[in-house]
């Protein structure tokens, strides 16, 4: 028996964790073989293959992308997509796929088990976005790598007595602006669920220099002022139909420098919160869904996705998972506006 791994979508921390777990339980408890498909679909479209045995998953516990490597390829939208991979997988003798993804590389995972495919679900994003599970491995290090960088900029910022907008990741969802902002005691936090009025950011940023203390301002790529409009990085579209975010950290520095006469600097955090070595929770997340995932695949559990749950790692249906984001509630943003210009 023969079980097909794929990584697909934008890399996070963690990836490695899963590949590994589940190439080491699925020979080692099972006898399953295990067979690495490159570049996310596009690799079961195209028919691109990477052997993983034992030997190829030593020591990538703590690496951070994916040996596999990925891409945001949509069989749905690639002529003859789905019969290339129903063909590709018989002849290399696949009898169950793997997906480690996030809401585009599930959803195709969905609709490929609904059109007879075998394929079994795990959830990786750095946004925390997914829902059914309370959280995505990536995210811990990506709000870690976030808070680091905040603390550091807290530093130079009070020196220079200078307003410090911080650009993280997340576009539909605010949790990496959220945790990092809590943590890193940040004096405002911009997330894309709730609308930012300026002259409010302006007034909090006023009141923490009265008090002679640095504002740090932390901003979602997707955050978005009253009646304004995304902040586009380039009008190119992905094959799922996202644009590509990045701009509103520097256009509020721009405004708050004009609005307080102070000065205002920006830096865009971008794809530093997704590289390097996975976090201790992070590790553990990923391996636990990579065992159960392999298990799954051993009874022929298909369309389900690995989901965490309080401390336990429980499957649900795919579409439970992709069928709607999990942004940031009400309450949550509510509780952390106690902190804002003060
Ligand atoms: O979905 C994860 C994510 O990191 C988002 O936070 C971000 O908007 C997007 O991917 C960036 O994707 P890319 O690396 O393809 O530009």
């Amino acid at each position: 028996m023969r079980v097909g791994l794929l990584t697909g979508g934008g890399d996070c921390p963690g990836l490695n964790a899963v590949i590994r777990a589940v190439v080491r339980k699925g020979i080692e408890a099972h006898g399953w073989e295990t067979i690495g498909f490159r570049n996310g679909w596009l690799g079961p479209i195209e028919g691109l293959t990477k052997p993983i045995g034992l030997n190829d998953v030593e020591d990538i516990l703590t690496r951070g992308g994916t040996i596999l490597g990925s891409s945001r390829t949509n069989p749905y939208k690639v002529d003859g997509g789905v019969d290339r991979i129903r063909t590709n997988l018989a002849e290399l003798g696949v009898d169950a796929l793997i997906a480690i993804g996030g809401e585009d590389t599930l959803g195709v995972a969905n609709r490929l088990t609904d059109d007879g495919i075998g394929v079994v679900g795990v959830p990786k994003t750095i946004d925390n976005d997914l829902g059914a599970t309370d959280y995505t491995f990536g995210f811990d290090t990506a709000v870690h790598i976030a808070t680091e960088a905040i603390d550091r900029l807290r530093t130079t910022a009070e020196s220079h007595h200078r307003a410090l907008v911080i650009e993280v990741m997340g576009r539909h969802a605010g949790w990496i602006a959220l945790h990092s902002g809590l943590a890193g005691g940040a004096n405002v936090i911009l997330v894309p669920e709730r609308h930012f009025n300026v002259d409010q950011v302006v007034d909090w940023v006023k009141r923490r220099f009265e008090r002679e203390y640095a504002p740090i301002i932390v901003v979602a790529e997707g955050a978005l002022p009253e009646g304004g409009e995304e902040i586009l990085l380039t009008g190119e579209k992905d094959a799922f139909g996202h644009v590509r975010l990045g701009g509103i950290g520097q256009w509020l520095a721009v405004q708050l420098q004009e609005k307080t006469g102070k000065e205002a600097r920006a830096v865009v955090l971008g794809h530093i919160q997704r590289g390097g070595t996975p976090t201790a929770f992070d590790r553990v997340l990923a391996t636990r869904f990579g065992l159960q995932a392999i298990d799954a695949v051993n009874e022929g559990d298909f369309g389900k996705m690995m989901a965490l749950r309080g401390t336990d790692i429980i499957r649900v249906p795919l579409i439970e998972g992709t069928g709607q984001l999990k942004t940031v509630p009400a309450e949550r943003y509510d509780e952390a506006e106690v902190f804002f210009g003060s």
